[in-house]
C-alpha cells in the first residue's frame, strides 16, 4: 500500500508515529500473514478516509487506527499463547500506545474496543466503530490472501508427489 504517501494531510498527522523507534518494531511481526505494521497503516488510512467522508474526526482516526495492535509479540508463540493474545492484545496496546504517545480519550476508546464483539469492550465513539469495522474487513481480506497462498502450496505439492508416483 502506497497511496497514504501520496496523501500529504494524512502522513502529517501521523508522521510522528510512522517515525517512532518502538513503532518500527511492528514491522518485523507476521500478522495475518503481512506485517503488523502494514497491517495497521492499511487500517489507519482506510479508517481515515472514511471517517473524513463522514465529516467525523478523522485525524484521531488516523491516530487510533495506526496504534489498534501496537504491541509487541515473540515470533516463536505457541498456538495457547496466540489464541489468548486475540482476548488480551487490545489492552496490551492501549498500554504501549499510552507508554509512547499522548492519547485522546477517544484513541484510547479506538484501540481498547477494536475487537468487539469479541472482547466486551464497546465502542463508545463512531470513530470506533469504523475503526473495528475496517479492522474486520482488511484482517478478512488478508487471511483470504494468506489461505489461498497454502492452498496453492499444497496443490504444488500434490502436483510433484502426483508426478513423482506416475514416474515410478
Ligand atoms: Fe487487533
Ligand atoms: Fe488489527
Amino acid at each position: 500500500m502506497s497511496s497514504h504517501r501520496k496523501d500529504l494531510q494524512y502522513m502529517s498527522i501521523v508522521k510522528n508515529i510512522l517515525n517512532n523507534d518502538e513503532f518500527l518494531k511492528i514491522k518485523k511481526i507476521e500478522h495475518h500473514g503481512i506485517s503488523r505494521y502494514d497491517h495497521s497503516l492499511k487500517v489507519s488510512y482506510y479508517s481515515y478516509k472514511i471517517a473524513k467522508a463522514l465529516h467525523l474526526d478523522y485525524e484521531q482516526t488516523a491516530v487510533g487506527g495506526l496504534l489498534h495492535d501496537f504491541f509487541l509479540s515473540p515470533e516463536d508463540r505457541s498456538q495457547k499463547d496466540r489464541l489468548k493474545s486475540v482476548f488480551t492484545h487490545p489492552k496490551q496496546a492501549v498500554n504501549m500506545a499510552k507508554s509512547h504517545f499522548e492519547l485522546t480519550k477517544k484513541e484510547e476508546d479506538m484501540i481498547r474496543s477494536h475487537m468487539f464483539p469479541i472482547n466486551l469492550s464497546v465502542p463508545k465513539y463512531a470513530e470506533s466503530w469504523i475503526v473495528s469495522m475496517v479492522d474486520k474487513c482488511v484482517a478478512t481480506n488478508e487471511f483470504a490472501v494468506k489461505f489461498r497462498f497454502r492452498l496453492k502450496y499444497a496443490y504444488n505439492l500434490f502436483l510433484l508427489f502426483a508426478i513423482s508416483v506416475i514416474k515410478f
